[in-house]
This record gives C-alpha cells, sequence and structure tokens, in this order.
C-alpha cells in the first residue's frame, strides 16, 4: 500500500479525488486540511476511515508538515490546498498571497528534509492570463496572470520549478481548466446558479455574459491527476481540459433548461431570472489551453461530456440540499451581499 499526503482534501476537487482513490485499496491518504470555509469533512462522509487519515491544520505549518512527513513517509504529496475564488482575491488578496505562494514555498522547503518521490501541483490555466483573440495555451506559453489569484498561482508554479532546477525536487504541475460537479461551493459559478435558481433567486452574469471557458467535469480532472501522478515526467506541466468552449450565457442556459426538466418547470420561468450584473473588475474574456500532450503522452481523455456533467451536477444539488443549507450559512451571506449587493465593494469601504 502507497501513502499519499493530499493536502485541500475536505474542498471540491481534492474530496473528489480522495473519493476516487477510495475505490483502490493500494492507496492510503492523510489529508491535510485547514478547514476554511471552502473544506467541509462533510466533503468526504462514507469514505472508509482505515485507508483515510484526516489532519486539521495549515500547509503554512512548517513543524505540522515535518512532522506528517517524518511519522508517514509518504510516496508523494498532492497539493490542493489552496484559496481558489477569483472573486475572493479582488475583495482580499492577502490570504491568497499565505497559502497560495508561502503554503506552496512550505512544502518544497519540508521535502528538502523529508524527501517524496512526487510533488504534484495542482494549478490552474488561468496562470495564462486572456486568450480572447490569442492561440489557445500550450504548456511552454508565458503566465500573464490577470487577477490575484491567478497571479499567486503562477507564482506557485514558478517556485516549484525553481525547487525542482535548484534542488532537484520531484516536482509536477497541472494546470486545469474550469471544473464543475458534486462537492463545489456555491461561490463558483455553476454551483451559485444552480442553488440561486432552485430558490428562484436572479442569476447573476458578469457583464456582457459572453466571457468564454472550457469547463470540465471534476471527475475527469481526478482522473487526470491519477493518471499523471502514476505515469507523468518529473519536470513536466500537464494541461487539463476539454477544448470544448462555452460562453457563460450558454451555461446558464443549460442549468436554466436541466433545472426546467428535473423539476417540471416552465424553462421561461426559470430563466427570468437571468440578469446581467456590474462585471468583475480584471474579468478575463476567454481560457483556452491546448491539452495535446496529456491526451498523447499519458493517453488521457475526458469522458463526460457537458450536457451529462450539468444534468448529473444539478441532479447532486436537488439531492443534497442539506449541504447546500449547511455551506451557505453564515459568512457566505456577507461575502454574497459584498459582490452582488454592493457591487464589490468590500464590508469595510460600505461601512
Ligand atoms: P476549494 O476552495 O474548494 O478547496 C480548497 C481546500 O483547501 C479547502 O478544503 C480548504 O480548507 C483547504 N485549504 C485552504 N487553505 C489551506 C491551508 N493554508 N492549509 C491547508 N488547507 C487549506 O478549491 P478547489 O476548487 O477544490 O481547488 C483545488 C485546487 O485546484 C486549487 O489549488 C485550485 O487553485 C485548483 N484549481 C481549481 C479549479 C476549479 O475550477 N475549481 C480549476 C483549476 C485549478
Ligand atoms: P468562476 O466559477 O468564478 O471561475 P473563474 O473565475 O475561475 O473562471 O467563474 C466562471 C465564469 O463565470 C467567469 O467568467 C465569471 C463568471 N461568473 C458570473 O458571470 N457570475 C457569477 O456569479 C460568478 C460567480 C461567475
Amino acid at each position: 500500500m502507497k501513502t499519499l499526503l493530499v493536502t485541500g482534501g475536505c474542498g471540491f476537487i481534492g474530496s473528489n479525488f480522495i473519493r476516487l482513490l477510495s475505490a483502490e485499496p493500494q492507496w492510503r491518504v492523510v489529508n491535510l486540511d485547514k478547514l476554511t470555509y471552502a473544506g467541509n469533512l462533510a466533503n468526504l462522509a462514507g469514505i472508509a476511515n482505515e485507508r483515510h487519515r484526516f489532519v486539521q491544520g495549515d500547509i503554512c505549518d512548517r513543524i505540522l508538515i515535518e512532522r506528517i512527513l517524518k511519522e508517514e513517509k509518504p510516496w508523494a504529496i498532492i497539493n490542493f490546498a489552496a484559496e481558489s475564488h477569483v472573486d475572493r482575491s479582488i475583495l482580499d488578496g492577502a490570504p491568497f498571497v499565505l497559502t497560495n505562494i508561502a503554503g506552496v514555498q512550505n512544502l518544497l522547503e519540508a521535502i528538502r528534509t523529508y524527501p517524496v518521490e512526487r510533488f504534484l501541483h495542482i494549478s490552474s490555466d488561468e496562470v495564462y492570463g486572456d486568450k480572447e483573440d490569442k492561440e489557445s495555451s500550450r504548456e511552454d506559453s508565458g503566465l500573464a496572470p490577470s487577477s490575484p489569484y491567478a497571479a499567486t498561482k503562477a507564482a506557485a508554479d514558478l517556485l516549484c520549478f525553481s525547487y525542482r532546477r535548484t534542488h532537484g525536487l520531484p516536482v509536477i504541475v497541472t494546470r486545469s481548466s474550469n471544473n464543475y460537479g458534486p462537492y463545489q461551493f456555491p461561490e463558483k459559478l455553476i454551483p451559485l446558479l444552480i442553488r440561486n435558481a432552485l430558490s428562484e433567486m436572479e442569476l447573476p452574469v458578469y457583464g456582457d455574459g459572453k466571457q468564454i471557458r472550457d469547463w470540465l467535469y471534476v471527475e475527469d480532472n481526478c482522473r487526470a491527476i491519477h493518471a499523471v501522478l502514476e505515469n507523468g515526467n518529473l519536470g513536466s506541466i500537464y494541461n487539463i481540459g476539454t477544448g470544448e468552449e462555452r460562453t457563460n450565457l450558454d451555461v446558464v442556459e443549460s442549468i436554466c433548461d436541466a433545472i426546467g426538466k428535473r423539476r417540471k418547470r416552465d424553462v421561461r420561468e426559470v430563466k427570468r431570472h437571468i440578469r446581467l450584473v456590474t462585471d468583475r473588475p480584471g474579468h478575463d474574456r476567454r481560457y483556452a489551453i491546448d491539452t495535446s500532450s496529456i491526451r498523447t503522452h499519458i493517453g488521457w481523455k475526458p469522458r463526460t461530456d457537458f450536457a451529462a456533467g450539468i444534468k448529473q451536477t444539478v441532479d447532486w444539488y436537488l439531492d443534497h440540499s442539506e449541504w447546500v443549507s449547511a455551506v451557505t450559512s453564515g459568512e457566505y451571506r456577507d461575502y454574497y451581499d459584498s459582490v452582488y449587493k454592493q457591487a464589490w465593494s468590500t464590508g469595510q469601504q460600505s461601512a
């Protein structure tokens, strides 16, 4: 049995990844998560615990990381832990710099003392910046992050490769497009729209809604990460995406269609709540990545197309209304008001 140290395993992608591994008896997972607003132990409900050890803690805590590495001697680390939401990084970038940059540097330093076979860092296609009227980004394309979130992810990628060159660390980086699916916190576009549509609230679309994203079903990303962990080349970057481009307005319409169908509601009535609202500052118009490397060298390709993925996602949120209520109480309301009611002002500014 091989042990993996998974950081951020109580978040959206990390918990889906742990679920995927839980079906494979050769893996044992030590899951280190700080349990920020985005981390939730309920995301792992039902996971057998003899092959899953949870440790609450911060990737910035060197003493804790070194203790875990010494005790567990993991074969690899997969670093999902991050502040992950662009909109929150616009309201306050400080936690992003701490976790996404200092936290990654802390993990890299720790494995200089307690080596692992692989350090797989989970990054994002947002590091390449806005691709409107431009070629899709390849792994060797330049970095031009637009948001504070994307800038911290780009900085972490650069740190990883500097530690590879300087200290020979076994670093691999994946950069995926936008994920969607079960257990995504309802601050991101798709779960936020599903939640609002189910509550007959307004469906906020930033700006003109013609921004383009490549939507990847989370299970497909997890399978890609798993394949890269086992077969990726040390020192390499792998873009992960479907190659299908969709405007945000198309996405909203698809969600409304799926909800109308499942709830037997008039779709025009569901769509009546769509609103074009104040745009996100610095909003990237288009992300587009070239994914030929992972397809050719690793043999991965996505299995779930957008229509099927949206249906599965809408069904999941409908069947997990208690999960949604639990994660949208408390802090969520202040956050929601800052972005949607006060149009990008922080609580402090509006007081
Ligand atoms: P998420 O916000 O749902 O989860 C992040 C998890 O990290 C939470 O469980 C949180 O408690 C934990 N965490 C935060 N700070 C921590 C710290 N200092 N120490 C330990 N744990 C900490 O994020 P996600 O959507 O699952 O994203 C996972 C990774 O994938 C991130 O690195 C993100 O940048 C990247 N990514 C996400 C997407 C996407 O569409 N969601 C796309 C590309 C890349
Ligand atoms: P998001 O899910 O926040 O992911 P990212 O910013 O990492 O791409 O947003 C996806 C797209 O949807 C992005 O173009 C911003 C847009 N968006 C809205 O139009 N309305 C919303 O309420 C949210 C959260 C996002």
